[in-house]
């Protein structure tokens, strides 16, 4: 039965006697923010253990203190100064950096959302899962760029790993209950992002307003940026092969500007299976929250008559060549999904920054991976070879940026 490696038989379900035990790193951004709306909405079932940020030390204190949480961290030491000013008088804890982060990661607790943008997230998630703390996987990053060592210590320590992107949840539905060999195709769908329709001499002339403004979602920005190359999705087909154990020809992406349609799985009888909601972020969170039951969300249902048709294209891989290169790093094996990610980070944060154009995006990441063989074919044993090479990727692209801007 579906999935094999990355649920256990054996735990069981919480308890509904006691108040489940939560933390949420990222809980200052949109994930975060969609969570801790669902866990507002029954305080009394929850207790909320860390909240973590890394910036905005103000908001975070605002929500540690809605929902009563014992411990509020910010990863960025400068932000501690706004934390502990807010938080004076309300007894709770607040510490900053990344031993602090850590910290947090590793108490006690029955869920744990990972919801830290880019490879930042990863020792803290890693963490969490090296406590069996069942986890929600908003941040992809973690599987592209560590997939294998990453999925190796949820093995060990027998961790319920619970997608959050939507494609993910969606295919993790539709398998549940399928044995692996019986699934022949899994399907991610994209939206096409904002640039769907423009050409390339209109995307090249695009800055970040015109990026950041998603058709259907409402994201953080280096996410919404990855959806406006379709790097995200790239990233999807990484995580997805690492996640579901799924070889790369059995995956696939199909541009679907409506975002209802979250993910296709087709099975050996011809059967395709497919979950459809309305776009809104809390429905997978929601799903991982309560899994292996469902919970209550008051959002927006799906009312199809209204919106009549759902339509379907093949992605334009010369448009959007950030997903080509993301399906040659798939294809690549070793640490190309570290290096495509790294690259992708240092080029996004540049475009944002607007030190760099749209299309030199995807160039950046290019030239990154052509130029790195020799980290590309690095078989790294640990979080921190890992993150090495990360950090010598962006040493090199950030060296680079020059050359594109
Ligand atoms: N948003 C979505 O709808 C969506 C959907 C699917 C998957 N995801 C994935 O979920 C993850 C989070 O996305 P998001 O849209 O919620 O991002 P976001 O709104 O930008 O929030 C990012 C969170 O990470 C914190 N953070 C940033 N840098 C950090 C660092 N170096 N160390 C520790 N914490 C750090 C931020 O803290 P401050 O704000 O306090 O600085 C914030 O809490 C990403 O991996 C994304 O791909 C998001």
């Amino acid at each position: 039965m579906f999935p094999l490696r990355t649920f256990t038989d054996t735990e069981p379900p919480p308890s509904t006697k006691r108040p489940k035990r939560i933390t949420v790193l990222g809980a200052t951004g949109s994930i975060g923010e969609s969570t801790l709306d669902l866990v507002g909405r029954d305080p009394e079932a929850y207790e909320v253990v860390a909240l973590t940020g890394c910036k905005n030390g103000t908001r975070l204190a605002e929500l540690a203190i809605r929902h009563r949480a014992k411990l509020a961290v910010v990863a960025d030491p400068e932000s501690y100064g706004d934390l502990t000013a807010a938080l004076a008088g309300t007894g709770i804890e607040a510490a900053a950096g990344q031993k602090a982060l850590l910290d947090a990661a590793s108490r006690p607790a029955d869920w744990i959302m990972a919801a830290i943008v880019g490879a930042a997230g990863l020792k803290p998630t890693l963490h969490a899962v090296r406590q069996g703390t069942a986890t929600a996987l908003a941040n992809k990053e973690c599987l592209v760029s560590a997939g294998r060592i990453f999925m190796a210590e949820v093995a060990r320590h027998g961790t319920t790993l619970l997608p959050v992107d939507s494609e993910h949840s969606a295919a993790l539905q539709a398998m549940t209950g399928t044995e692996p060999e019986r699934i022949e195709r899994v399907c991610l769908t994209a939206s096409g992002g904002p640039f769907r329709t423009w050409s390339l001499e209109q995307m090249a002339a695009a800055g970040p307003e015109q990026a950041l403004k998603h058709p259907n979602w409402s994201m953080g920005a280096k996410v919404t940026i990855d959806s406006a190359t379709l790097m995200n999705k790239g990233l999807e087909l990484l995580e997805a092969h690492h996640l579901f154990a799924l070889a790369p020809e059995k995956l696939d992406v199909l541009v679907h500007p409506q975002s209802i349609v979250h993910c296709l799985v087709q099975m050996s009888d011809g059967a395709v299976l497919a979950q459809l909601s309305c776009p809104d972020m809390r429905t997978p969170i929601a799903y991982s929250l309560a899994w292996p039951e469902r919970m209550h969300v008051p959002n927006e249902r799906l009312d199809l008559a209204q919106i009549g048709s759902l339509t379907f294209e093949a992605p334009d891989l010369e448009r959007f060549p950030a997903l080509r290169l993301a399906k040659e790093a798939l294809a690549a094996g070793g640490s190309a999904g570290t290096v495509l990610n790294a690259a992708n980070e240092v080029a996004v944060a540049a475009f944002l920054e607007k030190r760099l154009g749209f299309l030199a995006i995807a160039g950046l990441v290019e030239s990154t991976l052509a130029a790195c063989p020799d980290l590309i074919c690095l078989g790294p044993q640990t979080a921190d070879d890992v993150l090495e090479i990360d950090e010598e990727t962006r040493r090199r692209a950030r060296g680079w940026l020059p050359r594109f801007a």
